[in-house]
């Protein structure tokens, strides 16, 4: 053991320790005030919240990994899965963890997918927005990534996309939309190049899967993005974020199911028996698996619509509201609830500078290289006036920038 004063050799009891935890929490980001973007989809729904917490606690310490063995698991896993290939039109899919283990089957698949057909190193091409998550995958999956510059509007250049293509890419990948601006790829493009070339074609809605059929009847333009795009062949969709379930639920969807039969590992050499699995995990916690499917059960449909509702009606007033504070612009035209806002050249606004004030305030945007990221949940329609009360304050009285890193998940 390397440092024996951190192992606790006497145990605790269980309210002191509930105790500590408590007055520890006090001074956590409190993304039931509308707080927090992107870390927490906030519904503003106690009903769904108390629904989530209870049906957690029920499967909290059940087992996925053999999902015969917990019959009410199994079902719940399999009207998740019906549920998303029916509201995505695929053919099949699994449940993952979030939208990096998605990505990473996406990717594996692909890999297989290619090797079978000769291609020994295989490349996934995507623009140089795709979520870093593609990277990752890459470099654990010996997979090459070769990226192409994002166009003037934020999106996926189709063209240069065609251009880098060679005869070892097996996977092109489009983002609806991606995390930077909040703008949905040109997936007919990409699609089309990939699927001239014989190629798979992954569409990225880890952000997008679980709002933008609402978005769509709620008479927002969306450009065809999905299976209904001939070309595009994997698609991941995290529950987790607008599906409005509680971390540790996305899925990984396919066109067809030869496809999706290289994601599954299967393995007979082994005492302890045959060990079959769809995703990276073994042992699968049941909680997420419950918590997923009682979001889409209890909200359905309308429910999903209603909440896309209030995230469209704050993001119109988000926009608006930055838009109309001297020297601040939202980036390009974002499609969806997710955007990037900056610092207008000569405006003399140092936007790390605002951000401090902003933390200061108790706010937690995402710093990224061209200015501060929001991504809109239902529950901050409550608090669009303050925040942008507080961020015009925030540019009228900042200072320099305490030079805060540009960041996006942490290491610990
Ligand atoms: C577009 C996009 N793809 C993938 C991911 C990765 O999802 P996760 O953080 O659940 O692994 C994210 C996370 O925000 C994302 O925005």
């Amino acid at each position: 053991m390397g440092n024996a004063h951190t192992f606790p050799i006497a145990g605790r009891p269980a309210d002191e320790l509930l105790d500590e935890l408590r007055s520890l929490r006090e001074g956590d980001l409190d993304w039931r005030a509308g707080r927090a973007f992107s870390l927490v989809y906030d519904t503003d729904d106690p009903v769904l919240e108390e629904l989530l917490e209870t049906v957690g606690v029920m499967f909290l310490h059940e087992n996925a990994l053999n999902p015969f063995r917990y019959q009410t698991l199994l079902k719940m896993e399999t009207e998740v899965i019906a549920a998303a290939v029916d509201l995505f039109g695929a053919e099949c899919g699994a449940i993952s963890s979030g939208g990096t283990e998605s990505i990473f089957l996406a990717v594996y698949t692909a890999r297989e997918w290619a090797r079978n057909r000769g291609i020994d190193h295989p490349q996934l091409l995507c623009c140089d927005t795709a979520h870093p998550a593609f990277a990752k995958a890459c470099h654990y999956l010996g997979v090459q990534l070769v990226k192409t510059p994002h166009g003037a509007d934020g999106r996926a250049q189709p063209e240069l996309m065609a251009a880098a293509l060679g005869p070892d890419t097996a996977l092109l990948v489009a983002s609806t939309p991606c995390y930077p601006f909040g703008v949905i790829d040109d997936v007919v493009g990409i699609a089309t190049i990939a699927a001239d070339a014989g190629r798979l074609c992954h569409v990225d809605a880890c952000l997008g899967g679980w709002l933008l059929p609402w978005w769509a009847q709620l008479g927002q333009p969306v450009p065809p993005w999905g299976f209904a795009v001939d070309g595009v062949t994997s698609m991941s969709a995290d529950i987790h974020k607008y599906g409005y379930t509680f971390k540790g639920a996305s899925t990984i969807l396919y066109r067809d199911r030869e496809l999706f039969e290289h994601q599954i590992f299967m393995y007979d050499s082994w005492p302890g028996g045959l060990y079959a699995s769809s995703s990276a995990a073994g042992t699968r916690p049941g909680a997420p698996i419950a918590g997923a499917w009682a979001a889409i059960h209890h909200l359905g449909a309308d429910g999903y619509v209603r909440l896309a509702r209030r995230v469209l009606d704050a993001t119109t007033r988000f926009r608006g509201g930055i838009n109309a504070i001297e020297g601040l612009a939202v980036t390009g035209d974002p499609d969806m609830s997710l955007f990037e806002f900056g610092a207008l050249p000569g405006s003399g606004i140092d936007i790390d500078g605002v951000c401090d004030v902003m933390d200061g305030r108790g706010w937690n945007l995402d710093r990224q290289q061209g200015g501060l990221h929001l991504m809109v949940s239902p529950g901050h329609d409550r608090v669009v006036d303050l925040f942008c009360g507080d961020l015009a304050s925030a540019v009228a009285e900042h200072g320099e920038s305490s030079g805060v890193a540009h960041t996006y998940g942490g290491v610990v």
